[in-house]
């Protein structure tokens, strides 16, 4: 016997009622906001092809990392726009580059956000490519040491949490060990797990200028039709030392997510990455959808999927909405 001793809309006649069964929602300490620095004084800029997203100064990042805090999202991620870019990305690791300023600059000005840094090559070599290239082809293992190198630098400057993005084998391992030696124990990495070589990064791209001058990066970001690899990147990441585990983009990959919340028991987290953000903001701009709800729904899909962490460009926005 079911209906008309069953009724499921009893519990959902009325907002109290809602609220009292809601099974998953949104916290504003869910969130990580990313940031972009670029060189200069003063200067703010917006990228075209993510509204509501600016490029800034370090001047300017400070101050608004100030706002970021005050609003109550607990962490930004940041990501550095170098002025001069060259094939072994030298400005990636120089300890006064502006990735490293923008951290010391960030902590100085909102010492309760947690700054967590993305640790790649591609922003700041001249090939845009994710490490070094030789022979035309992205080389594993001379990457490495860039890589580490990379990470202890952003440590050096305060960074809170480092966050490689590059999906190079063996790079988890690697920069443990680097900031181990450095006096790093406790600085956490939160690796970029399952990164999957994705049409969806495209307007980070121009935000970053980190598209690359030739090829694409399947030959190291992974295939989409894979989801039992992904939990092999996962494990492997964990077995180097990884603190915390990140399926990127978010809503094409719920599945691998929900599978990865059963298996492992550390903090997930979810890029909700720039494609993603800006289909929304797009189609908001033309009247086609309600961009907040929009975007508030996807991301509550990402939470129920199992992340406990969101990085999503709407997060200031968002976390005022959530006070
Ligand atoms: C760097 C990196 C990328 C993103 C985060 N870190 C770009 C890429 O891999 O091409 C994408 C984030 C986004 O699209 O919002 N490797």
């Amino acid at each position: 016997m079911s209906f008309p001793i069953h009724r499921k809309r009893r519990l959902r006649r009325t907002e109290t009622l809602r609220r009292m069964v809601r099974e998953t929602r949104l916290s504003r300490d869910d969130l990580v906001l990313p940031l972009f620095a670029v060189e200069g004084r003063g200067v703010e800029e917006e990228v075209a092809s993510m509204p509501g997203v600016r490029r800034r100064s370090v001047d300017r990042l400070a101050e608004f990392a100030k706002e970021v805090e005050q609003a109550g999202v607990p962490a930004v991620i940041l990501f550095g726009i170098p002025a001069r870019k060259d094939a072994r990305g030298s400005e990636a690791d120089r300890a006064d580059a502006v990735v490293q300023r923008a951290v010391e600059a960030v902590k100085a000005a909102a010492p309760g956000l947690c700054v967590v840094t993305d640790v790649c090559l591609c922003e700041y070599t001249d090939h845009g490519h994710c490490g070094i290239v030789e022979g035309g082809e992205v080389r594993n293992d001379p990457t490495l040491e860039r890589l580490a190198s990379t990470a202890v630098s952003h440590a050096r400057a305060g960074a809170d949490v480092v966050a490689p993005s590059d999906m190079m084998d063996g790079r988890v391992g690697a920069i443990r060990r680097a900031l181990d030696a450095a006096g790093f124990a406790d600085v956490p990495v939160l690796s970029y797990a399952a990164k999957y070589a994705s049409a969806f990064y495209g307007p980070f791209r121009e935000a970053a200028e980190s598209a690359p001058a030739f090829g694409d990066r399947r030959a190291y970001q992974m295939d989409p039709g894979n989801f039992r690899e992904a939990l092999e990147e996962m494990r492997l990441d964990l077995e180097e030392g990884a603190d915390a585990l990140m399926v990127k983009p978010a809503l094409p990959y719920l599945d691998v997510l929900a599978e990865a919340r059963r298996r492992f028991d550390v903090p997930l987290a979810a890029y909700h990455v720039s494609g993603e953000y800006a289909m929304i903001r797009a189609a908001e701009e033309r009247g086609w959808l309600d961009g907040a709800r929009a975007l508030e729904e996807a991301l509550l899909a990402i939470r129920r999927a199992g992340a406990d962490l969101i990085l999503t460009y709407g997060a200031l926005d968002l976390a005022r909405r959530l006070e």
